[in-house]
């Protein structure tokens, strides 16, 4: 039997690409190919790319770059482009880097086998479209191995929301669902190799709307209670929502479904009014207060994080204040914040920009305000009984390491635990990015 072929894939931005990483390798899995951790026995190296933020791009380029001389030592070595810079400056790529053999879309990464057959044969293979047929039914029966505890999902893809920073409606395109049948079967298929979380992505995961098994259309709450009938599935969660799409319904399940956990990604960006109406994100501060107020209501523990720019065009020091005044309102349990950068293409790139220093000195009091809270948040769990779902060994010997309800990560002492066990713990020591505590026997 002829040696299996190995593929290097390295992973870029959000955990629906982390997802797709996946499906791609189980795709050159049918073309004879197996994982490998290193690139330097690869045979064929895939950049899985992102496009969301600062220079991604250029990134890209001296990555390629760093791959040059394992280029020019093994000309058979293949080198593709993935993902949304492949979407965005898939023809540039290719004509500027010079060693690229395939460069691939996120909507056409089925098609990889064929790419890879054709760049084999020194043709071009160029696969940047948002084709008809479906990729997720195309790798469906792809042989898979033993998973760990923990699992994505993707079911629901691409954005109509059109935010005038993002680039995702132009990179992933138009929303879609996938149907919830596809879902409750890949879910299942999950559960049965080991998979006792699952994570469901989307990048408007709240807006999903599959047609669902009687025909109807189902919302995500409703898929959410279908996957809480999984038997051996613990915990269920989802990302990353936009605030327009938090139905009653959803609200509803955070109180009342067992499985879902009380953790919520609900990015604002901003606390001002003119600048959100900027942004084209067709909601106030204040509705996003209230709808917290509405969770919350709903689920009285659960854990906020969110997302948010400073220095989008126009920003004043007294919208930036009113971004702080809505932080402080909220109090949130964890947060991604990021200096607004202008990305081709999109309209907030074409205005007036902000001077970087403005931007750093904004980025640095929002998060110092960020660290504090999500510190307050992680230091409040000591002394209570949280369940935790272990994932792996930690550093130390004995050590395992888990994730709470709340997503806090947490170490044990405690060498008869196994990943995939799932116990209580009494929470003991907050320390920098982790909490540590002992399992509770009774
Ligand atoms: N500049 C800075 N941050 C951005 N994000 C999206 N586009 C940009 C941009 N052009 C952030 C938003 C979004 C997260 C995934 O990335 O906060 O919620
Ligand atoms: Fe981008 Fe999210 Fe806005 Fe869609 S809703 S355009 S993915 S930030």
């Amino acid at each position: 039997m002829a040696e299996a072929k190995k593929l290097y894939i390295k992973t870029y931005g959000c955990q629906m690409n982390v997802y797709d990483s996946e499906r791609m390798a189980e795709a050159m899995g049918g073309a004879g190919y197996v994982e490998t951790s290193s690139p330097e026995d690869a045979d064929m190296i895939l950049l899985n790319t992102c496009h969301i933020r600062e220079k991604a791009a250029e990134k890209v380029y001296s990555e390629l770059g760093r791959f040059r001389p394992l280029k020019e030592a093994r000309p058979d070595l293949k080198i593709g482009v993935a993902g949304c810079v492949a979407q965005a400056e898939g023809e540039e790529i290719m004509r500027r880097a010079g060693l690229v053999d395939l460069v691939v879309g996120p909507q056409s990464y089925h098609r990889l086998p064929e790419l890879e057959a054709l760049a084999r044969e020194g043709r071009r293979a160029l696969d940047t479209d948002f084709p008809v047929e479906d990729k997720f039914d195309a790798l469906r029966d792809r042989p898979k191995a033993k998973r760990g505890p923990t699992a994505f999902l993707t079911v629901q893809e691409g954005c109509d929301k059109f935010c005038a920073f993002c680039v995702v409606p132009y990179t992933r395109g138009a929303e879609i669902s996938r149907p919830a049948a596809r879902v409750l079967e890949e879910a299942r298929d999950l559960v049965g190799r080991g998979v006792r979380e699952i994570t469901l992505l989307g990048q408007n995961v709240n807006a999903y709307h599959g047609e669902g098994p009687d025909g109807g259309i189902w919302s995500l709450a409703r898929l959410i209670w279908a996957l809480n009938e999984i038997d051996g599935l613990d915990r269920i969660r989802f990302t990353t929502s936009h605030p327009n799409d938090m139905s009653d319904d959803l609200i509803a399940a955070h109180g009342d479904c067992e499985k879902l956990m009380p953790y919520l990604h609900l990015p604002v960006q901003s606390g001002s009014d003119r600048i959100l109406k900027r942004m084209n994100r067709s909601h106030s501060a204040e509705s996003y207060l209230r709808l917290i107020e509405r969770i919350r209501a709903a689920r009285p523990d659960i854990l906020i994080s969110g997302d948010f720019i400073v220095g989008f065009p126009e920003e004043t020091e007294a919208d930036f204040q009113a971004t702080m005044d809505l932080i402080e309102a909220v109090n949130y349990g964890y947060a991604f914040s990021f200096k607004y950068s202008p990305r081709p293409g999109t309209p907030a790139a074409e205005r007036e920009q902000i001077d970087e220093a403005v931007k750093s000195d904004r980025l640095t009091r929002l998060q110092s305000l960020l660290t504090r809270q999500q510190r307050a948040a992680q230091d409040a769990m000591v002394g209570r009984r949280v369940k935790v779902l272990f994932e792996k060994p930690g550093r130390l010997p004995g050590q395992m390491v888990g994730k709470s309800d709340y997503l806090h990560a947490v170490h044990v002492r405690e060498s008869t635990l196994r990943a995939g066990d799932l116990a209580d713990v009494e929470i003991t020591e907050s320390g920098a990015n982790s909490l540590a505590g002992r399992v509770c026997l009774h």
